[in-house]
């Protein structure tokens, strides 16, 4: 297959506690994605909360097969954590995707990128992988990713090691963060310098689908 090298792939982290509000709005991003593949090791982006048309795969070498035979689709590998490096090459032979790997913390550390890891990370880009980084504690993740980011969203973190670690990260005062409830986020779009504050919206009788879930975004001014 021809790589598309002059598609806009980019790199985003996303973090935040559990509960803030991170998969459910990558899960709505991957509803018009033709080719995605997530690493779901929570088991959460198939079924009825999850994105429509998204196989479920808990099988190596049955998701290699897949894909290799996939010009489209949207895989889900529920798997074991020994498999991560797997999962990462896998990943990088498809290419031209939108990949998402979520709660990295369990994967990775804050000194060691796996080498599958690094090699997405460093040259996902050029095979058109676009490639998002999930954590609930980005204090203790891997931190080649952070300095690749071409944004960042944070949510809601419990932990003030990781609000004081994302304030540094995205420039902002970490009283912005330790006021942000579940569902609220910001936004930073790292080579525009740009700011947006984001909030999810779930009917007050809950959500049965993704359909239900609204999110709205709009820019923040950061006062020096
Ligand atoms: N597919 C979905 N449809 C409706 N509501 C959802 C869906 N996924 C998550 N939610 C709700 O959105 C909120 C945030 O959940 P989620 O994004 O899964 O948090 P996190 O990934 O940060 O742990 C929760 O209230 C959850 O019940
Ligand atoms: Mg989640």
């Amino acid at each position: 297959m021809r790589v598309d090298t002059s598609r806009e792939a980019d790199i985003g982290v996303v973090c935040g506690s559990s509960g803030s509000g991170k998969s459910v709005v990558i899960k709505k991003a991957l509803v018009k994605a033709k080719r995605a593949i997530v690493w779901d090791i929570d088991d959460e982006y198939t079924g009825p909360k999850g994105v429509p048309g998204m196989q479920r795969v808990t099988n190596m070498r049955e998701l290699v097969t897949k894909l290799a035979k996939s010009k489209a689709g949207k895989f889900a590998y529920v798997g074991k954590v020994t498999e991560f490096e797997s999962w990462c090459r896998a990943v990088f032979a498809w290419g031209v995707c939108t990949a998402v790997a979520e709660e990295l913390a369990g994967v990775t550390s804050p000194g060691k990128a796996p080498p599958g890891w690094h090699t997405l990370v460093s040259r996902g880009r050029k095979r058109g992988i676009a490639l998002i980084a999930v954590t609930q504690r980005p204090a203790e993740s891997d931190k080649t990713i952070m300095g690749n980011a071409s944004f960042m969203r944070v949510g809601r973190l419990a932990r003030a090691q990781d609000r004081k670690y994302m304030a540094s990260e995205i420039d902002v005062p970490e009283s912005l963060l330790s006021g942000l409830k579940n569902r609220e986020y910001i936004i930073k779009n790292m080579a525009a310098n740009e700011y947006f504050r984001g909030v999810i919206q779930i009917p007050e009788n809950g959500a049965k689908s993704l359909t239900a879930v609204k999110i709205k975004e709009n820019p923040l001014t950061i006062e020096a």
